[in-house]
Protein backbone atom coordinates (compact mmCIF):
# COMPACT_ATOMS: atom_id res chain seq x y z
CA UNK A 1 0.00 0.00 0.00
CA UNK A 2 2.46 2.36 0.53
CA UNK A 3 5.25 1.42 -1.90
CA UNK A 4 3.53 1.99 -4.85
CA UNK A 5 1.67 5.48 -3.88
CA UNK A 6 0.75 7.17 -7.10
CA UNK A 7 2.91 10.49 -7.49
CA UNK A 8 -0.49 12.92 -7.82
CA UNK A 9 -1.23 11.85 -4.05
CA UNK A 10 2.47 12.18 -2.83
CA UNK A 11 2.56 15.21 -4.62
CA UNK A 12 -0.68 16.38 -2.81
CA UNK A 13 0.42 15.23 0.55
CA UNK A 14 3.65 17.24 0.68
CA UNK A 15 2.21 20.45 -0.86
CA UNK A 16 -0.69 19.87 1.62
CA UNK A 17 1.78 19.22 4.81
CA UNK A 18 3.89 22.42 3.83
CA UNK A 19 0.39 24.21 3.57
CA UNK A 20 -0.32 22.88 7.32
CA UNK A 21 3.30 23.79 8.54
CA UNK A 22 2.98 26.98 7.30
CA UNK A 23 -0.47 27.47 9.21
CA UNK A 24 1.27 26.60 12.77
CA UNK A 25 3.51 29.36 12.91
CA UNK A 26 0.99 31.66 11.82
CA UNK A 27 -1.86 33.24 14.41
CA UNK A 28 -4.43 32.62 12.17
CA UNK A 29 -8.26 31.26 13.16
CA UNK A 30 -8.83 27.68 13.73
CA UNK A 31 -11.81 28.16 11.09
CA UNK A 32 -9.34 28.81 8.39
CA UNK A 33 -6.44 26.43 9.61
CA UNK A 34 -6.30 22.79 7.69
CA UNK A 35 -5.79 21.48 11.34
CA UNK A 36 -4.79 18.22 9.79
CA UNK A 37 -2.95 14.47 11.60
CA UNK A 38 0.89 14.02 10.95
CA UNK A 39 1.98 11.42 8.47
CA UNK A 40 2.81 8.67 10.80
CA UNK A 41 -0.96 8.96 12.29
CA UNK A 42 -1.88 8.61 8.34
CA UNK A 43 0.01 5.63 8.04
CA UNK A 44 -1.96 4.34 10.95
CA UNK A 45 -5.10 4.67 9.49
CA UNK A 46 -4.42 3.12 6.26
CA UNK A 47 -3.05 0.14 7.89
CA UNK A 48 -6.35 0.03 10.49
CA UNK A 49 -8.98 0.54 7.59
CA UNK A 50 -7.29 -1.69 5.27
CA UNK A 51 -7.50 -4.50 7.76
CA UNK A 52 -11.48 -3.75 8.92
CA UNK A 53 -14.06 -6.22 7.86
CA UNK A 54 -16.61 -5.59 5.23
CA UNK A 55 -18.55 -2.71 5.46
CA UNK A 56 -18.33 1.31 5.21
CA UNK A 57 -15.91 3.83 5.39
CA UNK A 58 -16.28 7.12 7.24
CA UNK A 59 -14.46 9.82 8.10
CA UNK A 60 -15.91 12.71 10.41
CA UNK A 61 -13.86 15.84 9.49
CA UNK A 62 -12.35 16.39 6.37
CA UNK A 63 -10.51 19.58 6.08
CA UNK A 64 -8.83 20.18 2.86
CA UNK A 65 -8.88 16.11 2.48
CA UNK A 66 -4.87 15.00 3.60
CA UNK A 67 -6.21 12.10 6.11
CA UNK A 68 -8.66 11.33 3.45
CA UNK A 69 -5.53 10.86 0.98
CA UNK A 70 -4.10 8.21 3.58
CA UNK A 71 -7.47 6.24 4.11
CA UNK A 72 -7.74 6.30 -0.07
CA UNK A 73 -5.13 3.93 0.06
CA UNK A 74 -6.68 1.48 1.92
CA UNK A 75 -10.48 2.21 0.02
CA UNK A 76 -8.23 1.20 -2.87
CA UNK A 77 -7.43 -1.97 -1.82
CA UNK A 78 -10.99 -2.52 -0.74
CA UNK A 79 -12.54 -1.82 -3.98
CA UNK A 80 -14.57 0.98 -2.34
CA UNK A 81 -14.85 4.65 -1.40
CA UNK A 82 -14.68 6.32 1.69
CA UNK A 83 -17.62 8.89 2.43
CA UNK A 84 -16.16 12.00 4.42
CA UNK A 85 -17.94 14.78 5.54
CA UNK A 86 -17.28 18.59 5.84
CA UNK A 87 -19.09 21.56 7.14
CA UNK A 88 -17.35 24.17 6.39
CA UNK A 89 -17.62 25.17 2.53
CA UNK A 90 -13.69 26.41 2.39
CA UNK A 91 -12.65 23.14 2.99
CA UNK A 92 -15.06 21.12 1.54
CA UNK A 93 -13.91 23.02 -1.55
CA UNK A 94 -10.38 22.31 -0.65
CA UNK A 95 -11.25 18.83 -0.12
CA UNK A 96 -12.93 19.04 -3.50
CA UNK A 97 -9.83 20.53 -5.49
CA UNK A 98 -7.27 17.54 -3.44
CA UNK A 99 -9.91 14.74 -4.88
CA UNK A 100 -9.78 16.65 -8.51
CA UNK A 101 -5.64 17.12 -8.90
CA UNK A 102 -5.04 13.61 -6.97
CA UNK A 103 -7.71 12.03 -9.26
CA UNK A 104 -9.05 9.79 -6.49
CA UNK A 105 -12.99 9.95 -7.27
CA UNK A 106 -12.98 6.46 -7.54
CA UNK A 107 -12.20 5.76 -3.79
CA UNK A 108 -13.25 9.13 -2.01
CA UNK A 109 -16.70 10.96 -1.63
CA UNK A 110 -16.49 14.35 0.01
CA UNK A 111 -19.89 15.18 2.00
CA UNK A 112 -20.69 18.77 2.79
CA UNK A 113 -22.76 19.29 5.68
CA UNK A 114 -22.92 18.65 9.24
CA UNK A 115 -21.83 14.50 9.92
CA UNK A 116 -24.01 14.63 12.74
CA UNK A 117 -27.57 14.95 10.57
CA UNK A 118 -25.96 13.31 7.44
CA UNK A 119 -24.72 10.19 9.24
CA UNK A 120 -27.61 9.40 10.71
CA UNK A 121 -29.22 6.70 7.49
CA UNK A 122 -25.90 5.19 7.46
CA UNK A 123 -25.58 1.51 8.92
CA UNK A 124 -23.23 -1.63 8.43
CA UNK A 125 -20.05 0.77 9.34
CA UNK A 126 -16.39 -1.20 9.50
CA UNK A 127 -14.48 1.92 9.59
CA UNK A 128 -14.71 5.29 11.05
CA UNK A 129 -12.26 8.07 11.84
CA UNK A 130 -13.46 10.63 13.97
CA UNK A 131 -11.57 14.01 13.66
CA UNK A 132 -13.93 17.01 14.24
CA UNK A 133 -14.50 19.61 16.82
CA UNK A 134 -13.52 17.79 20.51
CA UNK A 135 -16.50 18.60 22.28
CA UNK A 136 -19.08 17.03 20.04
CA UNK A 137 -16.63 13.46 19.97
CA UNK A 138 -18.62 12.14 22.64
CA UNK A 139 -22.06 12.63 20.66
CA UNK A 140 -20.53 11.23 17.54
CA UNK A 141 -19.16 7.99 19.99
CA UNK A 142 -22.67 7.36 21.12
CA UNK A 143 -24.16 8.19 17.54
CA UNK A 144 -21.53 5.63 15.35
CA UNK A 145 -20.79 2.58 17.66
CA UNK A 146 -24.62 1.39 17.23
CA UNK A 147 -24.23 1.38 13.98
CA UNK A 148 -20.62 -0.61 13.58
CA UNK A 149 -20.48 -4.32 12.04
CA UNK A 150 -19.04 -6.50 14.69
CA UNK A 151 -15.16 -6.46 14.55
CA UNK A 152 -15.39 -2.39 13.06
CA UNK A 153 -12.90 -0.11 14.29
CA UNK A 154 -13.67 3.35 15.37
CA UNK A 155 -10.25 5.76 15.55
CA UNK A 156 -10.62 9.45 17.40
CA UNK A 157 -7.80 12.09 17.16
CA UNK A 158 -6.26 14.02 19.52
CA UNK A 159 -7.30 12.00 22.67
CA UNK A 160 -3.81 13.04 23.93
CA UNK A 161 -3.03 16.68 22.66
CA UNK A 162 -6.96 17.53 23.91
CA UNK A 163 -7.28 14.85 26.53
CA UNK A 164 -9.23 17.18 28.86
CA UNK A 165 -11.45 18.26 25.81
CA UNK A 166 -12.19 14.28 24.67
CA UNK A 167 -12.54 12.88 28.40
CA UNK A 168 -16.51 12.59 28.16
CA UNK A 169 -16.02 10.25 25.38
CA UNK A 170 -12.89 8.68 26.91
CA UNK A 171 -14.66 7.43 29.36
CA UNK A 172 -17.24 6.14 28.18
CA UNK A 173 -15.39 4.33 25.41
CA UNK A 174 -12.56 3.14 27.96
CA UNK A 175 -15.35 1.35 29.99
CA UNK A 176 -17.95 0.46 26.97
CA UNK A 177 -18.47 -3.54 26.70
CA UNK A 178 -19.46 -3.29 23.19
CA UNK A 179 -15.92 -2.58 22.25
CA UNK A 180 -12.11 -3.01 22.95
CA UNK A 181 -10.53 -0.05 23.24
CA UNK A 182 -6.80 1.88 23.89
CA UNK A 183 -5.48 4.92 23.50
CA UNK A 184 -2.32 4.65 20.92
CA UNK A 185 0.57 7.08 21.37
CA UNK A 186 0.98 8.04 17.76
CA UNK A 187 0.91 12.00 16.37
CA UNK A 188 -1.54 13.51 18.82
CA UNK A 189 -2.99 10.12 20.18
CA UNK A 190 -5.20 8.01 18.78
CA UNK A 191 -8.44 6.20 20.44
CA UNK A 192 -8.31 2.78 19.04
CA UNK A 193 -11.96 0.42 19.50
CA UNK A 194 -12.86 -2.74 18.14
CA UNK A 195 -16.55 -3.76 18.23
CA UNK A 196 -16.94 -6.68 19.83
C1 LIG B 1 -9.06 18.66 12.61
S1 LIG B 1 -9.82 19.13 11.13
C2 LIG B 1 -9.76 17.65 10.14
C3 LIG B 1 -8.38 17.35 9.59
C4 LIG B 1 -8.35 16.20 8.63
N1 LIG B 1 -8.93 15.00 9.21
C5 LIG B 1 -6.92 15.88 8.23
O1 LIG B 1 -6.19 15.30 9.06
O2 LIG B 1 -6.52 16.21 7.11
C6 LIG B 1 -11.51 19.11 11.60
C7 LIG B 1 -12.48 19.42 10.48
O3 LIG B 1 -13.78 18.96 10.89
C8 LIG B 1 -14.75 19.84 10.39
N2 LIG B 1 -15.95 19.64 11.21
C9 LIG B 1 -16.14 20.00 12.51
N3 LIG B 1 -17.35 19.62 12.96
C10 LIG B 1 -17.96 18.98 11.91
C11 LIG B 1 -19.24 18.37 11.74
N4 LIG B 1 -20.11 18.32 12.75
N5 LIG B 1 -19.53 17.83 10.53
C12 LIG B 1 -18.62 17.87 9.51
N6 LIG B 1 -17.41 18.45 9.63
C13 LIG B 1 -17.07 18.99 10.80
C14 LIG B 1 -14.10 21.21 10.56
O4 LIG B 1 -14.71 22.18 9.75
C15 LIG B 1 -12.65 20.92 10.18
O5 LIG B 1 -12.39 21.17 8.82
Amino acid sequence: MFHDIPSKILARMAFLEEEDARDRKKVISKLKRLRQIPPESGKFLALTASSAPPGKMIEIGTSAAYSTLWLSLAAKERAQKIDTFEVLIEKYNLALETVKVTETYDYIRVNFGNAMDLLKPFEEVAFCFLDAEKEDYKEFYNLIIPKMVKGGIFLADNVISHYKDVKPMLDIALQDPRVDALIVPIGKGILMCRVT
